[in-house]
């Protein structure tokens, strides 16, 4: 297998003034390269947690997050992350939230704008280049924030509970286009870590599913999808599926 991302023997434990507590117990697994992996457990089981050290913002107290086998610094940039909230800078406008990323990489003003706008294109969002977060509904500040994590062609692109604030068939559509996406070869995102509360989404979306028990966490089952793409939510199999998850999840 060829394993891109792995966590190894995590233990996370936040300390405050008088008191400490162990959010992370003990975690390991690893992410194959093309892989779509989920992570879903209950509230405050250290889920974000574990995004922000995929991220470098913060270590763990102990154990390893390694990129390729290497320490995780040196896989600086490779990973673009998505939020719930879609964090846009309100003063720039939707070409420039995105070009602003690609400034590291893309020293040609034109070259940076063309790379932006066919990231633009991709989520469809083009026609509202020139528009501001404040002007964009939910979805399409999301679809900002998913061009901007695109564009800078990562290996591996994080999102956490990216479509929670989205209606339904907002939410539906976005998953479909993100899909498609991932599931052509020749643009990113290739490799998918995604944090979500919803079973049906876990299901729908990912190659394999990692369950997480409550604080202080461990992996109850990391659990194989094998059902065919695209996947038909209304199948028996599917919803066969998803019981078999909320299952293990219920312990
Ligand atoms: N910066 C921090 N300082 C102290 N404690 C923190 C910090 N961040 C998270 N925690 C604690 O660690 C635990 C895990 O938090 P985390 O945000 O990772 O959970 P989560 O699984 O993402 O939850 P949710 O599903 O609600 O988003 C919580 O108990 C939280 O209070
Ligand atoms: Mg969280």
């Amino acid at each position: 297998m060829d394993q891109f991302l792995t966590l190894e023997n995590i233990h996370m434990e936040y300390k405050y003034r008088k008191t400490s507590i162990v959010s992370i117990e003990d975690i390991s697994f690893s992410i194959n390269r093309n892989e779509f992996v989920s992570i879903i457990g209950p509230s405050g089981c250290g889920k974000s947690t574990i995004v922000k050290m995929i991220l470098g913002l913060i270590s763990p107290t102990s154990g390893k997050v390694l990129m390729d086998g290497d320490d995780l610094r040196k896989g600086e940039g490779r990973v673009s992350v998505v939020f719930q909230s879609a964090a846009l800078f309100p003063w720039l406008d939707v070409l420039q939230n995105v070009e602003i990323v690609l400034e590291p990489l893309i020293r040609d003003k034109e070259e940076r704008i063309r790379v932006a706008m066919k990231y633009i294109k991709m989520v469809g969002i083009d026609g509202f280049e020139n528009a501001y977060p404040r002007e964009l509904s939910g979805g399409m500040k999301q679809r900002v924030a998913i061009a901007r994590a695109l564009s800078t062609s990562p290996d591996l692109l994080v999102l956490d509970e990216p479509f929670v604030g989205l209606d339904v068939f907002a939410a539906q559509a976005m998953r479909e286009e993100l899909l498609d996406l991932w599931d052509d070869q020749n643009l990113p995102p290739h490799t998918v870590l995604m944090v979500t509360h919803n079973v049906d989404e876990a299901v729908q979306m990912s190659d394999r599913i990692i369950i997480l028990s409550k604080r202080p966490s461990h992996i109850i089952q990391a659990k194989q999808i094998t059902l065919p793409r695209p996947r038909n939510t209304r199948s028996d199999e599917f919803y066969r599926t998803v019981d078999d998850v909320l299952k293990i999840m219920s312990g």
